[in-house]
């Protein structure tokens, strides 16, 4: 038989199935998953086991290197059936091509997925995710990624490797740029929003990709930062702060999940079954598939917990991994594990019945080259309402940390000297993982947005230093520059790549000699405003520029349109609303350091923060430079008449708690309100503070509102000792403020 043959009679027994599917053309999502289990059924009873282990497997096409350089030969593996996706290829013409030998030279024809890291953005870049999540707007997240699905799905791609859920309190870990930073409650809503952006309401339409909730589970809490290093943890703050926001994604329908490179308490993520079949699949019973990340299974054999390679394929399909990306240890080794009765051909089946659900829920098998549509492809990149909504999100997501005398918003009648490494940048601007996004010119710089409001003859520029250099040749013009104009504008930062993968960092202040030179321009115009615009990766130390600049705007690295978004919040047209979603230390010895930590047994007395035998340092207060949920405004919003529906709850009683906001300054604005709840006694002890809701609201100046929460006492809940979800009766501190650095005033009682 010729292999054409071969595949028709696959083509025909499909078809037989897709008639048998159509006795109703719109089913709902539970008949649908029937249809589709009744088709893979079928599929799988035409199988071999080296086809069903075939669907197991991914490859690196290498348009992007996302990892270490592995050799596979992908053409031949994927024309032997041994394929089931593909990563890092693009465009229709790259993925047409692969997908037309699975589907016309296998036995089988059984299409390929294409996956990619879309991770804030494809073409249109957004700003990064911790600058997204500083928004704290879930409508404009999941805005964004519906946008990034739009562009990825026309250029033949299924599936993002994204949300990164990751609680990451560490800033020295370079990764803590693609999360949504400290918070467990935000967190959880954030990849809600992401999950139902990528794949919006249906998985068969050909602008949704498939989403992926990642790094399961603890990458975040790497000892000292350090990327892929060691994870300890109780499982109670397992449960309590690193679970949540992949439940959440669970929730939200999330079709795949990724495995964590690190260890959890001596076992690896991806080869730990307590995690992926107790937690995942017994639990929460997640119906998608699970992949290991790059390497991630043959890794094992380095962490010391697997004897080689194959011993590896082994514990990752023991521990319900399904899918293994670049290790290609399930093509060698899983058929010999089967026979010599090491791993149970049951765990291969069901990887390869969630697997090939996945591509039926996506239609590739009705056509397998429905993300392959080069007029779609022309059409939806780049978009003019893509770059708008791109310069929006660059302008909600700045965060201003300080502004001193209304150094901002600039005036467009005052010349400015325009100085700093990425002033004129187009290629940092996009950050880490830029995906598809062109670092080349298509971005527009601080310099051309700023272009917009002032004339030319009112822009003074020199660059002054270089990101990491200590090169000071360049200061004299821009001290020149700086006497000559009414104000400064530095813009300082990082390079893109030091945050992201691999990019730890043991110092956490401003590279190079930056410092030192807005120290020089300070002493040359000791009299002039500076405002410093940062783009960075991470929270900064910024203890020494928080005493230099009058301003700082957080722009984070804020994408494709970054120099429009943030020119909109310097001249005032976006008044900021931003506000931190992670802690800025005041140096790196307080690290780790987030609002909700414990109290322990001896807290600093307010009254004496020095008082000896406390929990205190004796160089460095406790405090950090700026808390979680600080952002300021060019208003400013007053809260008042706090209020409560009870002062004594019952367990199956709600509470309301309210407030009037008030914009009392001279500008419109948007403000976060933000709704803290402190547990006083718990059978295990609890943070000093949580977040249980927020509303962005915007008001006029002089207006006001009243925003109300309602309370649960299901959100009171938290595991206890005996790893119980639970609540306990007791008193609660709760309160309404734009911040999370307050006193708590306000009580109720839970009976
Ligand atoms: C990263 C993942 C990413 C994958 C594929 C890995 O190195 O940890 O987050 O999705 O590469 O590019």
């Amino acid at each position: 038989m010729t292999t054409s043959t071969k595949s028709n009679i696959f083509i025909v027994s499909i078809l037989i199935l897709s008639v048998l599917g159509c006795k109703n053309p719109k089913p709902n999502v539970k008949l649908s998953e029937t249809v589709f289990d009744s088709k893979v059924d079928s599929l799988m009873n035409l199988m071999t086991l080296e086809e069903k282990i075939g669907q197991t497997a991914m490859y690196s096409g290498g348009w992007s290197v996302t990892g270490p350089t592995v050799s596979t030969n992908n053409k031949k593996y994927i024309k032997e059936g041994n394929v089931g996706a593909m990563l890092n290829v693009y465009s229709v013409k790259g993925t047409r091509e692969l997908q037309k030998l699975a589907v016309e030279e296998t036995r089988l024809g059984i299409p390929l997925l294409f996956g990619y890291d879309v991770i804030h953005g494809f073409k249109t870049i957004f700003p990064i995710n911790l600058g997204l999540a500083a928004s704290w707007d879930l409508e404009d997240i999941e805005k964004g990624s519906r946008i990034a699905a739009e562009e990825a799905s026309a250029v033949g791609i299924h599936w993002t490797f994204a949300p990164m859920v990751d609680i990451a309190r560490d800033p020295r870990w370079g990764r803590i740029s693609e999360g949504a930073g400290e918070d467990v409650y935000l967190g959880s809503k954030i990849a809600k929003a992401y999950v139902k952006g990528f794949q919006g309401d249906d998985l068969s339409k050909h602008n949704t990709i498939l989403a992926c909730a990642k790094h399961f589970v603890g990458y975040g809490a790497a000892q000292a930062g350090r990327d892929y290093h060691t994870v300890n943890m109780g499982e109670g703050e397992l449960r309590n702060v690193y679970l949540p926001p992949f439940k959440a994604a669970v929730d939200a329908g999330v079709e795949t999940f990724m495995t964590a490179f690190n260890e959890v308490n001596g076992v690896p993520a991806t080869g730990n079954s307590f995690i992926y079949r107790d937690i995942l699949r017994d639990e929460w019973d997640f119906k998608g598939f699970v992949l290991s990340d790059y390497t991630a299974i043959f890794e094992m054999v380095q962490h010391g917990f697997a004897v080689d390679n194959k011993d590896s394929a082994r514990l990752a399909m023991n521990a319900g991994i399904d899918m293994d990306m670049m290790g290609d240890v399930n093509r060698l080794y899983l058929k010999e594990l089967v026979d010599e009765g090491k791993v149970d051909v049951a765990y291969i089946e069901d990887a390869c019945r969630r697997i090939l659900l996945t591509k039926f829920k996506l239609g590739l098998f009705d056509d397998p080259y429905r993300y392959c549509d080069e007029d779609r492809e022309k059409e939806v990149i780049y978009k003019p309402e893509f770059l708008q909504a791109a310069r929006h999100s660059a302008a909600i997501s700045s965060v201003l940390l300080k502004n001193n005398d209304e150094a901002l918003p600039l005036s467009s009648e005052k010349t400015i000297a325009l100085l700093g490494p990425l002033v004129k940048d187009k290629e940092n601007i996009l950050g880490n993982w830029g995906a598809a996004g062109d670092r080349k010119g298509k971005a527009i710089s601080v310099y051309e947005g700023i272009q917009e409001y002032l004339t030319d003859s009112k822009i003074i520029y020199a660059q002054g230093c270089d990101i990491e250099t200590d090169d000071e040749s360049k200061f004299n013009d821009a001290v020149i520059a700086a006497k000559k104009a009414d104000m400064v504008v530095m813009v300082m930062g990082e390079d893109y790549d030091m945050s992201g993968e691999a990019a730890s960092r043991t110092n956490i202040k401003l590279p190079g000699n930056q410092t030192k030179f807005i120290k020089r321009i300070r002493e040359a115009v000791p009299n002039k405003k500076i405002v410093l615009v940062l783009m960075n990766g991470r929270p900064l130390d910024l203890s020494e520029e928080d005493t230099l600049a009058d301003a700082i705007l957080e722009t984070w690295f804020p994408g494709t349109m970054g120099g429009n978004g943030v020119a909109d919040v310097l001249f005032g047209t976006y008044n900021p609303s931003g506000k931190l979603t992670v802690t800025f230390p005041r140096n790196l010895g307080q690290v780790p350091i987030y609002y909700n930590m414990k109290n322990t047994g001896r807290p600093i007395p307010a009254s004496n923060p020095h008082e000896d035998y406390k929990s205190h340092y004796l160089d460095s207060p406790n405090t950090p430079l700026y808390v979680f949920g600080h952002g300021l405004s060019y208003t400013t919003f007053e809260y008042s008449d706090f209020k409560l529906s009870a002062e004594t709850i019952g367990m199956s009683d709600s509470l309301t708690a309210s407030a009037t906001i008030t914009n009392t300054g001279d500008y419109d604005g948007h403000e976060v309100v933000q709704l803290y709840v402190h547990d006083k006694v718990g059978s295990v002890t609890r943070p000093v503070k949580e977040l249980k809701g927020f509303e962005k609201i915007f008001l006029k100046k002089g207006e006001s509102k009243t925003v109300s929460f309602d309370l649960k006492v299901e959100d009171l809940k938290f595991y206890n000792s005996k790893m119980e979800f639970t609540v306990e009766p007791g008193e609660f501190e709760i309160a309404i403020k734009g911040t999370s650095d307050f006193d708590f005033e306000h009580v109720f009682t839970l009976e």
